[in-house]
């Protein structure tokens, strides 16, 4: 498994008590394998994700990314695992306005101190993965939304992550525009051997995932809470 996620819990503090956000949570995801994460608002999924980003340590449980357990490891460490092993896709694009697309990229691998070489094979191949072909050199602005997001799923996966954590990707496009990227993800998740979460509002698109999780009030649960389960390889049958 590329990523585990082990009785997590995790709360914050509210006023002079506790909210629990995730609730005993048991998530594993192998290479290869692409599972959604659905639920409604404030159910926890954004929580989820930034505990296996390592960006949030639980109050308990263990996290496992590529095989390193990084429940107690130290700041240095989880910046290190971020920048090697997870690439993460939030909501909101966080692109840097005055970089161009390749150049968003590339800043990814100067950081990791990839030889410059070696990162510019790596960006053109991801430009032509995301279909960015001829738009490169284009800065955020001059972009759409979707070749924004196409952007942020490419910079994502610069170092050559193992774990890919995608925030309500779709939320910012319309429906086919989103269909699009999901595809993509699904695309890129079986050739690169990636374990991906995504939490995603749009039940749609949900036949291209291999894996359906619904969270409801910090608690993780199979299924989409139609009553349908997904099965691995993407169908999905009724009960
Ligand atoms: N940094 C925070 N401090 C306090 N409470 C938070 C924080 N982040 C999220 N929460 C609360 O935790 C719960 C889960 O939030 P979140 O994980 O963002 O859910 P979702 O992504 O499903 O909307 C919500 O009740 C939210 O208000
Ligand atoms: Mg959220």
């Amino acid at each position: 498994m590329s990523l585990v996620l082990a009785d997590i819990t995790l709360t914050y503090p509210d006023g002079d008590r506790t909210l629990t956000a995730l609730d005993h949570v048991d998530l594993s995801v192998a290479p290869g394998e692409f599972t959604a994460v659905v639920g409604p608002s404030g159910s926890g999924k954004s929580s989820l994700l930034a505990v296996a980003a390592t960006l949030i340590a639980p109050d308990s449980g263990t996290v496992r990314v590529a095989g390193h357990d990084v429940s107690r490891a130290g700041q240095a460490a989880r910046t290190r695992m971020r920048r090697d092993h997870i690439g993460i896709v939030f909501q909101q694009s966080n692109l840097l306005p005055a970089l161009t697309a390749l150049d968003q990229l590339l800043v990814m691998a100067h950081l990791a101190g990839q030889p410059t070489g070696a990162a510019a094979t790596r960006a053109a191949e991801l430009i032509e993965a995301v279909e960015l072909v001829g738009k490169e050199h284009k800065r955020p602005h001059q972009l759409s939304g979707g070749e924004r997001q196409r952007v942020n799923i490419a910079r994502a996966l610069m170092n050559r992550p193992e774990v890919l954590l995608v925030d309500e990707p779709t939320s910012a496009l319309d429906h086919h525009r989103g269909e699009r990227i999901v595809s993509l993800l699904a695309d890129l998740t079986r050739r690169n051997g990636l374990a991906t979460v995504m939490v995603t509002h749009d039940l749609a698109t949900l036949s291209m995932v291999d894996t359906v999780l619904t969270m409801t009030d910090g608690r993780l649960t199979a299924g989409d809470g139609t009553g349908a389960v997904a099965t691995a390889g993407g169908g999905r049958s009724a009960p």
